[in-house]
């Protein structure tokens, strides 16, 4: 059994964000921020994860469950505050964990590394931790009141007298318990307050009573910022894509304009990788060292090569694995297509549904005709072929190894190794038609 026990609360009903969808699976960095809370959670030292969602949220549950399959889902039926909300899970606090850090499902931008400090803090000998911040504006929260520096109680905002509300350190939310402790605080906490709720900051005060060693970290305020509202889910967006970013240029990732780059949550860039102005990754994207990826590019579910070069304005969509070497150039779209090592689309095509070989050639203006409009075929295209200019290869086809076509062809039967074939009209020349049909105008 692990030592430790994040429970995660996610039955809010987030009215705020005015959606059809629950608040905690709206996604930043292209996962839901339930998963990043859950991911935080999982990311250091083996931990129990149990999550708290309201009432017919399947959806939240399956949500948690593929984030953590091992994970224990609650139902809160009723809404009566968040130590009703802790106690919903009470069956997994029976277990004797060493640590239970209480978290909630909306606040994304919770690192490993302050859960691991909040862990701590109940090691060196804390019945509770409660992790706090100075609020540059405090109004709504919890505050926290000590006294020679030592936490002895949690007031809330709307039971705050005027000297509380004056406090600036605020109660973020996250708090760490001994949970040995805790099943027996918790029991004690009551709903006599301003909201009639069950609050689970009551349990700072009633450990004190107990001569229990209650203590607060300090996180900045962005990283436990709740997100409540749109504009809250834009900023946290924007903290976790700068994350991104600086850990990708950490580990070797040239980037010519940062800020102008969005990532996801799983983007792969390898060592020496550039990524220039304007490009987007979307989710499963992974590049290999060195690779280039130029300005105004989309990418998503693909594999770029070493030395690879992208761009500018490529569109990689799913399924498009790039061996090294490979060059895409500008206005040219790659879906579920295999490009062997140095193959080159350099202009204006569209490869679908497609092997591509080695070094093979594809001109300007070349499209695979995938689809019928009932179903895809493939394309396959031979190592070293050479595909002409405009042409339009129409699945399913195969193209022969130093196959070559003739530009403006239509291909609709396979073509041989080292063979030519072309498949457009002939060209025609009547000599001296021109002045002849002026003539004929004039008459007119
Ligand atoms: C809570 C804290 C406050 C802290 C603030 C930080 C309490 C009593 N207050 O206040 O000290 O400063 O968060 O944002 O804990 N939830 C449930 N079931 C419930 C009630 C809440 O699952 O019955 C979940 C919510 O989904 C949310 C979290 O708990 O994720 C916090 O609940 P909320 O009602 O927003 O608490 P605050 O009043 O903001
Ligand atoms: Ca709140």
């Amino acid at each position: 059994m692990a030592d430790t026990l994040f429970v995660v609360l996610a039955a809010g009903e987030g009215t705020r964000m005015r959606s059809a969808l629950p608040k905690v699976l709206h996604k930043i960095a292209g996962r839901e921020m339930l998963a990043h809370v859950m991911a935080a959670a999982t990311a250091g030292a083996e931990a129990d994860i149990a999550v708290v969602i309201g009432p017919d949220r399947e959806d939240v549950a399956a949500c948690a469950r593929a984030m953590h399959p091992g994970c224990k889902v609650f139902v809160q039926t009723d809404r009566l505050g968040t130590a009703h909300a802790v106690l919903a899970a009470r069956e997994a606090l029976k277990a004797d964990y060493k640590h239970v850090v209480v978290l909630f499902g909306d606040t994304p931008l919770i690192t490993p590394a302050t859960l691991e400090r909040m862990v701590s803090a109940i090691d060196e000998g804390a019945g509770i931790a409660v992790l706090g911040f100075e609020a540059e504006n405090p109004s709504g929260y919890g505050r926290l009141v000590t006294d020679a520096g030592e936490l002895t109680a949690i007031v809330e905002e709307k039971d705050a007298s005027e000297s509380e509300r004056a406090i600036t350190l605020c109660n973020s939310g996250v708090m760490a318990f001994s949970g040995q402790l805790m099943p027996n605080l918790l029991d004690q906490i009551g709903n006599d307050n301003a909201k009639g709720e069950y609050y689970l900051t009551d349990a700072v005060a009633i450990a004190r009573a107990l001569d229990v060693k209650t203590v607060s970290r300090i996180a900045d305020e962005t990283e436990v910022g709740g997100v409540n509202d749109r504009i809250q889910l834009a900023a946290a967006e924007a903290v976790m894509q700068q994350r991104l970013r600086e850990a990708a240029m950490a580990s070797g990732v040239t980037m010519r304009d940062p800020e102008s780059v969005y990532m996801q949550h799983d983007t792969k860039l390898g060592m020496d990788v550039i990524v220039e102005q304007n490009v987007v990754f979307g989710p499963g994207v992974s590049v290999e060292s060195g690779a280039e990826i130029r300005a105004f590019s989309h990418l998503e579910g693909c594999h770029v090569g070493a030395n690879a070069q992208v761009g500018p304005y490529a569109r990689l969509r799913p399924g498009a694995d790039l061996d090294a070497r490979v060059r895409i150039g500008n206005f040219v779209e790659i879906k579920n297509a295999h490009l062997g090592e140095g193959a080159k689309v350099n202009h204006l095509s569209y490869v679908g549904d497609a092997s591509v070989g080695a070094t093979a050639n594809i001109g300007a203006g070349t499209i695979t005709c995938n689809y019928d409009g009932v179903s895809k075929h493939k394309t396959e295209i031979g190592e070293g072929a050479f595909i002409g200019s405009n042409s339009s290869l129409v699945a399913p086809v195969r193209i022969g190894d130093g196959a070559y076509i003739g530009s403006g062809s239509v291909i609709t039967k396979n073509v041989d190794a080292e063979t030519l074939a072309v498949g457009r009209a002939r060209q025609v020349e009547i000599p001296g038609w021109v002045a002849r049909w002026r003539s004929k105008d004039k008459a007119k």
